[in-house]
């Protein structure tokens, strides 16, 4: 359990933010399914800023989501203050500062992972931020640029002489993008020298390695990203039967219908190809899926696949 300004977050298993993955309806079903709080995909701050309608789509969230973190990224002190000030408008429990992506449009122009290298522009949009919005701030980090710098303990003291409630880390170094091992000595380290949470994050794909990794880290809680598309059960430990996963997919197609209107089916596919993974006939299924053009379709194509 973390406490951090007026909310808490009450299980020690989190959906990771994810580009395209991590929207309202999913975040919704995480919820349900026992994420103890979510976390907004990477929103520009200029983008919010210039109230650009595709970014500020972006921040809407149903009340059934909170404790909701919206992650804002960008590299401009005065920037980056304005988006935060602006995002209190939507009303989230936190604001979460991204240090940590590692994609180049992002980290190109100096933004994500790349403030890892410049801990006193960290130092000052993190207390920028703090002391401009009256909710929790806290930051996503990796454990370095590279492995010749592995700067984390700068990165963690600075975050918190800077006001910073609550801090994530990705174990991995931006030049290593998803590659290799996340190093969960360097999370355990973070975790023994911080003052505030830590949530530790990478490579966890079932609750039982949540679990051990909850255990060996010694965090708070620990983050799961790819692990938990297509399978919200994660945060559970459940193992659903297949009635149980066809309705899971219904209900997720529903949600997404209902949010983005018809192009939900189009957005829709990536997760059907996710929850239908490991089944005996996934192959042509996927390939079904990927094909349909409507619900009904989609249904279908379950009902006679899944549920034979
Ligand atoms: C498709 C995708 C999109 C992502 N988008 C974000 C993002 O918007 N913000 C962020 O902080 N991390 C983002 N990440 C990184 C994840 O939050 C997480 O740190 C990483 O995937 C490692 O965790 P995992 O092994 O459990 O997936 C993204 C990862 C993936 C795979």
């Amino acid at each position: 359990m973390i406490k951090i300004g007026d909310f808490t977050i009450k299980s020690n298993l989190i959906l990771a933010p994810m580009a395209g993955y991590s929207d309202s309806p999913y975040r919704r079903i995480a919820r349900r399914h026992g994420s103890g709080a979510v976390i907004s995909e990477l929103i520009s701050a200029d983008g919010i800023i210039r109230r650009n309608t595709k970014t500020t789509d972006l921040l809407r969230f149903c009340e059934e989501e909170r404790p909701i973190g919206i992650q804002v990224f960008g590299n401009d002190v005065e920037v980056m203050r304005e988006a935060a000030v602006i995002v209190q408008e939507w009303k989230p429990d936190f604001i979460d500062i991204n240090m940590g992506c590692s994609v180049r449009r992002v980290f190109g122009s100096g933004s994500g992972a790349a403030l890892l290298s410049k801990p006193d522009l960290i130092a000052e949009i993190t207390n920028k931020i703090v002391t401009s919005v009256s909710v929790p701030v806290t930051a996503k980090i990796r454990i370095g640029i590279d492995a010749d710098t592995l700067n984390y303990i700068e990165v963690v003291n600075v975050l918190q002489e800077a006001g910073i409630s609550l801090i994530s880390v990705h174990g991995r170094t931006r030049s290593q993008a998803f590659r290799g091992e996340t190093d969960w000595d360097i999370i355990r380290e973070i975790k023994s020298i911080s003052k505030v949470p830590v949530i530790g994050n990478g490579d966890i794909n079932s609750y039982s390695e949540a679990m051990m990794r909850l255990k060996i880290s010694g965090c708070d809680a620990v983050m799961i990203g790819r692990g938990a598309i297509g399978n919200p059960w994660i945060f559970s430990g459940r193992v659903p039967d297949e009635n149980e996963l066809t309705d899971q997919i219904k209900k997720h197609l529903d949600l997404m219908l209902d949010f983005y209107g018809e192009s939900g089916i189009i957005l829709f596919r990536k997760h059907a190809a996710k929850y239908t993974r490991g089944l005996r006939n996934s192959k042509i299924l996927r390939a079904q899926l990927m094909r349909a053009g409507s619900r009904d379709d989609i249904i279908g194509i379950l009902e006679n696949n899944i549920l034979m």
